[in-house]
């Protein structure tokens, strides 16, 4: 829908008429990586935003404003924009003439603004609209304290766009700024410098220094303290959790230290992790500066900081290399799956890191069972096409592009390979990369142009073709040897008491219950669940346990299981418990049935996850409508 009154207007106070063609503003007829913007003619460097955030309403509103780097010389700059309500565009403080091009699936509006080729800045006045996918209101009762309300925003992988006009594609970086206005009582947070106490007047100011991609733009408001943990580090979260979530982090430091060993000073000043309410549909969130993370990762012992290993080492991968488009969300992914790996076996050990990559090669071939082994988005590079990229498996992202890495450093020696990593992060820091530059890099510096050996690791196979190629590295664990030695002692009719599980932790217990016998009896579960209770242990357990629950038909389990299903919002842990339950045809009613309930507090990407499990669209009216 174009505005026409601007544009006369606009043309009225420039005059002149030779300036007359450049109001006309036509929306981009092509798309790229899922975005309008064309910032190799027109890029934003810099982005100002004035919010105020109305939870009345549900709304955020106020400004953006963008500073420009016209390298074409264009007369038209283009923003994403997803079910946004756009009210007045300026340019240089003047109006501006600007259209609202069509809608279309996955990727919302083009706002197309006129500009001239001097034109510096231009602000868009916004607001956003019932149904933005990239933000989550929460409902008192959706938080842990139940008196005030919470609201928080997940842009990767181009949601930014739902709540403020952008250039929302990865491969171009911007610094911001912003002003936050939100009601009192509430502290609000951003990927950026934050605050650490509420003020009176409910406004905070926010700076990010280092030009990030959109998918990194993040804003949580809420009651929300913060508590340090160490002279960089510190953790926000709502009162109630913020001790608790203190200790569990409390190794903040020293990830920090063994992170910067491995890959380089760390770039972004502080790192602080913010603790969401159980609605938060990942384990982590890798907004610079501020991860942000599931609750569930506050188990008690530790048990789960892996997580955050993970997102603080997308602070050099992904954050300071970045994949250039979602076909090359393995340079992200499976990088900083590595680094985890890495700095889990300088921090916990080596049998522990085993552990962990063991429990991710188990995912990766569910994952090959699932969607076949043969599918071409089992490849590192993907072929995305189209297609949304939220609704590809990912596991090879992460797990194949791991035994990728793990292979080179194996073949090469640590002491050849690290400081191939650390010079390759330091050469690219603030850079996009693609696949293809990464494999051109890596044969210049790593393979030093011997392609008899890169042919002799089958690279472009591991690169560019599905499934797992035989020289696959293979993780060993003789914790994991002793767990398969009592599942066999179980399978021969061992009491679960006469058991040996002594000094198991969450790794050994989901090395277990993954890998029980398919049902075992009511009886036997009972005797398992009277022993060991894992209802009462952390979640990750109980997305192992409750498979077996459902496959036993086990009915004594099944309001624990209705619990879980209701209180997590972990699109991981949740989706192989539905999956398991969609077997059977009662067990998809009895999910359906308990979904109904569930949906409306799950975030819109695990709505997205579920939907598709459950054939939800074949039950309900509204199921799966995508406003834009
Ligand atoms: N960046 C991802 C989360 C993500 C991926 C958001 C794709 C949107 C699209 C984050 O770093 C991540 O990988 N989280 C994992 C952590 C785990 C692998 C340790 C998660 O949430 O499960
Ligand atoms: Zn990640």
């Amino acid at each position: 829908m174009g505005r026409y009154l601007p544009a006369l207007l606009s043309i009225l106070v420039l005059g002149a008429c030779s300036k007359k063609q450049q109001e006309v503003v036509t929306p981009p007829t092509s798309v790229t990586d899922y975005s309008y913007a064309r910032f190799d003619e027109v890029a934003v460097t810099h982005m100002d935003m004035d919010l105020t955030v109305d939870f009345d309403n549900q709304k955020i509103s106020g400004t953006a404003t963008f500073d420009l780097d016209n390298k074409a010389g264009a007369n038209v700059v283009h923003f994403d924009t997803w079910a946004l309500r756009i009210l007045d565009v300026t340019r240089d403080g003047k109006t501006a003439s600007w259209s609202l091009g069509d809608s279309v699936a996955i990727l919302g509006r083009p706002l197309s603004v006129a500009i001239l080729p001097e034109t510096q800045h231009v602000t868009v006045t916004y607001e956003t609209g019932p149904d933005a996918r990239g933000v989550q209101w929460l409902s008192p009762a959706q938080t842990l304290g139940k008196k005030s309300p919470y609201v928080y925003t997940q842009s990767q992988s181009y949601h930014a766009r739902s709540w403020v006009p952008c250039q929302d594609a990865p491969a171009n970086r911007f610094t911001y700024t912003a002003r936050v206005h939100v009601p009192e009582g509430l502290l609000a947070t951003m990927s950026a410098s934050n605050p650490t106490e509420k003020n009176a007047e409910g406004v905070y100011q926010f700076e990010m220094k280092q030009p990030i991609p959109s998918y990194l733009l993040a804003l949580a408001v809420g009651d929300i303290e913060f508590r340090e943990i160490g002279p960089r580090t510190g953790v926000f979260s709502e009162p109630g959790m913020v001790d608790k979530a203190a200790a569990e982090f409390s190794d903040l430091e020293k990830m920090m230290e063994a992170a910067e060993a491995m890959l380089g000073p760390y770039q972004w000043g502080r790192y602080d992790v913010l603790v969401l309410p159980p609605s938060f549909p990942f384990g982590g969130m890798e907004n610079p500066r501020l991860t942000f993370a599931t609750p569930v990762l506050i188990a008690g012992d530790k048990s789960l900081v892996s997580v955050i290993v993970h997102e603080l080492a997308h602070s050099w991968s992904g954050n300071l290399v970045t994949n250039a488009t979602w076909n090359d969300f393995w340079l992200n992914e499976g990088f900083t799956t590595y680094f985890e790996r890495r700095l889990d076996e300088v921090l916990y050990g080596r049998e522990y890191m085993e552990m962990q990559a063991l429990l991710g090669k188990r995912d990766l071939d569910l994952d090959f069972e699932e969607y076949g082994a043969d599918n071409q988005d089992m490849a590192l590079k993907l072929t995305l096409g189209d297609r949304d990229v939220e609704e590809i498996p990912t596991t090879a992202a992460y797990e194949k592009g791991y035994l990728f890495l793990r292979l080179l450093e194996e073949s090469f020696g640590r002491e050849k390979f690290d400081p191939f990593l650390r010079e390759y992060f330091d050469t690219h820091a603030f850079q996009t990369m693609t696949t293809e530059r990464f494999v051109t890099y890596m044969k210049e510096k790593l393979f030093e142009g011997n392609e008899a050996l890169y042919t002799e690791l089958t690279v472009d196979d591991w690169i560019y073709k599905p499934g797992l190629p035989e020289n696959s590295p293979q993780p060993k664990s003789a914790r994991f040897d002793q767990v398969d030695a009592q599942i066999a002692a179980f399978n021969k009719g061992t009491k679960a008491a006469r058991l040996k599980t002594e000094g198991w932790t969450s790794n050994e217990w989901q090395r277990f219950l993954d890998n029980l016998p398919q049902p075992v009896s009511t009886a036997r579960l009972t005797d398992l669940e009277d022993t060991f209770h894992f209802e009462t242990m952390n979640a990750v357990i109980q997305r192992s346990w409750f498979p077996n629950v459902i496959a036993a038909k086990y009915e004594a389990a099944y309001p624990a299981l209705e619990q879980f299903l209701l209180s997590i919002g972990r699109r991981y842990l949740l989706r192989p418990v539905y999956l398991k339950l969609a077997e059977t045809p009662q067990g998809l009613e009895w999910a359906r049935g308990v979904y109904a309930k569930a949906r409306p507090g799950y975030h819109s990407i695990t709505q997205q996850g579920i939907d598709e499990v459950l054939k939800w669209d074949e039950v309900a009216t509204d199921g799966g409508t995508q406003p834009q």
